[in-house]
């Protein structure tokens, strides 16, 4: 099950219109933090409207991904003309990528509507090349806002319990704990963690000024080592094994394979045919769409 943002207004309504400049710039500490500046080809996964994109022009490819072609399009409108640009159309679960074939990734904010995130780690530690840098974010259920309304009994679940909370409809929170474990197995390990968005808060953020919420977050963010209790933590990760895979050799088109058979894909005008499974896929200039075949 996916969580569909399909023609939402996501970017005017989360971020345009609310009070979310702070937790938007401590996202951008933690990723230039994380994330290496420059190299062969990053990704974001569930990239979105393409808040964060600009954090990867150090880059010589930059992947966007997200289920919604609508958001998609409007991250088009921003860097569609930039030729490193390349958009994608697709289901984490079913990604189109060959194997290793990307060199650094992200993702922020969406692992929270993964209801099968083992399954979700799996496809994407796939897809990027051995010794590549993984930055996920994601939702923690023991930040110190949930244990103090559980501790007065104004929280019927419980922060420490290790299993995930579904408080929303393919809406997430994970315990620290369950997370590691979970991108461990998947085969990455774990570098650097950052606590962030400590001061979530919206008394803070009506009385102190946008700049002192990011430098005192920004030295919270280290914090981590004591412990996770932050609403957001940031993990870095790398994925196993130390030859990285030559991603010179695969360039254009031939990043990617059916998403349904993982067979070989080949350019036939606007669309990308499988002769193996028989699909064809909508291709055009930037932007490659893998939801669904076309007839
Ligand atoms: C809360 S938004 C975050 C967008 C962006 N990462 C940001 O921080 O601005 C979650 C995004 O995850 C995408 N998403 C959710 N499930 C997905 C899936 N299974 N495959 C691809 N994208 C997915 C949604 O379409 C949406 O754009």
């Amino acid at each position: 099950m996916i969580c569909d943002y399909e023609g939402s207004d996501y970017q005017s309504r989360f971020w345009k219109n609310a009070d979310r400049s702070y937790e938007d710039a401590v996202e951008r500490v933690a990723i230039r933090r994380l994330l290496p500046r420059t190299g062969r080809r990053v990704i974001e996964f569930g990239a979105g409207f393409g808040r964060l994109a600009e954090l990867y022009t150090g880059y010589e490819q930059i992947v966007l991904l997200d289920y919604s072609r609508s958001l998609l399009e409007e991250g088009m409108q921003k860097w569609g003309s930039d030729p490193r640009f390349t958009f994608v159309a697709a289901d984490i679960y079913n990604l189109p990528f060959v194997s290793g074939v990307l060199s650094a990734a992200t993702m922020v904010r969406v692992i929270h509507h993964i209801a099968d995130v083992p399954a979700a780690l799996r496809r994407i530690r796939e897809a990027l090349a051995p010794g590549s840098s993984f930055v996920l974010e994601f939702a923690n259920k023991r930040n110190v806002k949930a244990m103090a309304r559980h501790t007065f009994g104004r929280q019927s679940w419980s922060p420490y319990a290790a299993e995930p909370v579904e408080f929303v409809k393919l809406n997430f929170d994970f315990h620290p704990r369950w997370m590691l474990d979970q991108v461990q197995q998947a085969g990455f390990s774990v570098q650097r963690k950052l606590s962030a968005s400590y001061l979530r808060i919206g008394l803070l953020k009506r009385i102190l000024p946008l700049r002192t919420m990011v430098a005192i977050d920004a030295v919270l963010q280290r914090t981590a080592g004591l412990g996770l209790f932050s609403p957001s933590v940031f993990l870095q990760m790398n994925t196993q094994g130390s030859t990285p895979t030559d991603q010179s050799a695969l360039a254009g088109d031939a990043i990617f394979r059916s998403p349904r058979s993982g067979l070989p894909l080949r350019r036939a005008g606007d669309v990308l045919v499988c002769d193996g499974d028989g699909t064809r896929w909508r291709a055009h200039g930037n932007f490659y769409d893998f939801k669904e075949p076309v007839s």
